[in-house]
């Protein structure tokens, strides 16, 4: 089984489907293997679940609904704060189960397990806070109330580039608001959902209140949880291409959706930019995660007149990232996910110098492995090339050339996408004017990292729908009852 996974509780390693309560091998039998991006060694072998057996988890879901919508606000909050401290105390070996699934660096992989766990505190804090109206009203000796309802059950799928986050961001809330859930986690990283099931269990989540279904047959797993009529709210984070495909599909029972769905995140920089805080955003921006994030910058665009400055700083800066295994010291870039995932972005890099950019640092297969990349800056690029379109989903910066604020705008929105923004500058009225022009659902202005449990984490246009976290993000899991109280005789 596990090779070189040393964790201080071995039981938070579970490879089998979490469904009622109970731990679940595949009806087949069969399993898959999940590997570490780094080495290509087999971290364990998981349940391959077929699409009735994840009809049967919606079944479970929906059984243990009237219990958990029943219970207390306060209950539901107090299982939920316990879990956020369990996770929080295991946070070095759930760090190490998601370091090896993944990839990331270790340091990266613990400051993932906190920023998830804070969405497990915040939304056992909001449980407490669902409140209704009473409405002024529009006849005498009636009264109008709304109440908020919990939708149902959700269905959730989440995806491999943050294996922990990505799932309490949205079970966190659906919990809190009295759902219950069927997780589908990534094929290529299960174990970091598994482990929180086996601590949402010590918590005392009850039986059939949260369902992790493992497998590869998407497209059943997918019909299953698209399709179900007992599913009422479906929630991914992906791919746009992806996301419009399952909210096709949910078309048909009327679910509510809320998508997380791709970026294409300019980065600007105005030639009254603090250049030292900007070059050091945009490092954090573009290679978090080795460039795996949705909210990554994927355009830095420089005003002509600091471009050449801005660009040998960032040169000079990433060709001294150190790229390696997790858990290699001193490491800040990992591997991408998969061999296909490298080989894409070579493929992307070439495009764009054939296009005309010039390659300045970086992009070649690194000797770390197959699946480490470089990390790369590539100038003179483009909005015509292939590269300014694309999510690049990679360690590689592109840099555009813009002179002047309202070019930089028009390029920054000339995109189907509009998830996160950036920029730098250190003029006011220019900031108050650019964020209210940028097509975008965040942005930062003088940030290069906006993610926190505390904001609304979403996009507009072809990025998605709803928000996570925040005040807002609970509302995804509810539904407005309007009660209107008549006289009665
Ligand atoms: C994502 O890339 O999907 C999420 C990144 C974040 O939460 O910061």
């Amino acid at each position: 089984m596990p090779l070189n996974l040393k964790l201080e509780d071995p039981t938070l390693l579970a490879s089998d489907a979490f469904i009622g309560g109970g731990w679940h091998q595949a009806a087949s039998g069969g399993r898959f293997p999940v590997s570490n991006p780094a080495t290509g060694a087999i971290v364990a072998e998981v349940a391959d679940l077929s699409g009735e057996e994840v009809r049967q988890a919606i079944a479970a879901a929906a059984q243990a609904l009237p219990a958990w919508r029943g219970r207390l606000a306060k209950e539901r909050s107090a299982i939920l704060r316990t879990w956020h401290d369990l996770i929080v105390a295991n946070a070095d070996d759930l760090a190490r189960i998601l370091a090896a699934e993944q990839g990331k660096p270790f340091g990266e992989a613990l400051k993932e397990i906190a920023y998830g766990a804070t969405f497990i505190e915040w939304f056992a804090e909001e449980a407490k806070r669902i409140y209704g109206d009473v409405v002024p009203t529009h006849m005498p000796g009636r009264q109008i109330l709304t109440v908020k309802e919990p939708v149902g059950v959700v269905a959730a799928i989440t995806p491999w580039n943050f294996p922990n986050a990505m799932i309490t961001r949205k079970v966190a809330p659906a919990l809190a608001a009295g759902c219950t859930v069927v997780l589908k986690p990534s094929e290529e990283t299960p174990l970091s959902a598994l482990a929180l099931a086996v601590l949402a269990v010590r918590a005392g989540v009850p039986a059939g209140v949260l369902n992790v279904v493992t497998g590869t047959h998407a497209a059943a797993i997918g019909a299953q949880l698209t399709g179900s009529p007992l599913v009422r709210k479906f929630t991914f984070t992906g791919s746009t291409r992806v996301g419009k495909l399952l909210l096709a599909q949910c078309a048909s029972t009327v679910k509510k959706t809320s998508l997380e769905l791709g970026g294409n995140a300019p980065l600007i920089v105005f030639d009254d930019a603090n250049l030292d805080l900007a070059i050091e955003a945009a490092l954090a921006s573009k290679f978090r995660n080795a460039g795996q994030t949705c909210v990554c910058s994927n355009r830095i665009l420089v005003q002509d007149t600091i471009y050449d400055e801005f660009a040998d700083c960032l040169v000079r800066r990433v060709a001294q990232l150190q790229v390696g295994a997790a858990h290699d010291a001193g490491v800040e870039v990992g591997p991408l996910i998969n061999r296909q995932a490298a080989q894409r972005v070579l493929r992307l890099i070439a495009g764009a110098i054939e296009e005309g950019a010039s390659l300045a640092v970086g992009g070649t297969l690194h000797p770390a492995g197959a699946n480490f990349i470089t990390p790369a800056v590539l100038l003179d690029v483009d909005m015509g090339m292939e590269i300014s379109r694309e999510e690049i989903f990679g360690p590689v910066a592109t840099l555009f050339r813009f002179r002047s604020e309202e070019e930089a705008i028009a390029m920054a929105n000339a995109t189907e996408y509009g998830l996160a923004a950036y920029f730098f500058t250190r003029n006011l009225a220019r900031s108050m004017r650019v964020s209210a022009a940028l097509e975008y659902g965040m942005v930062g202005i003088n940030e290069g990292i906006i993610s926190t449990e505390i904001a609304p984490f979403g996009g507009i246009k072809e990025s998605g729908l709803g928000r996570e976290g925040s005040k807002y993000g609970i509302e995804d899991y509810l539904e407005i009852k309007y009660i209107l109280v008549g006289p009665g005789e």
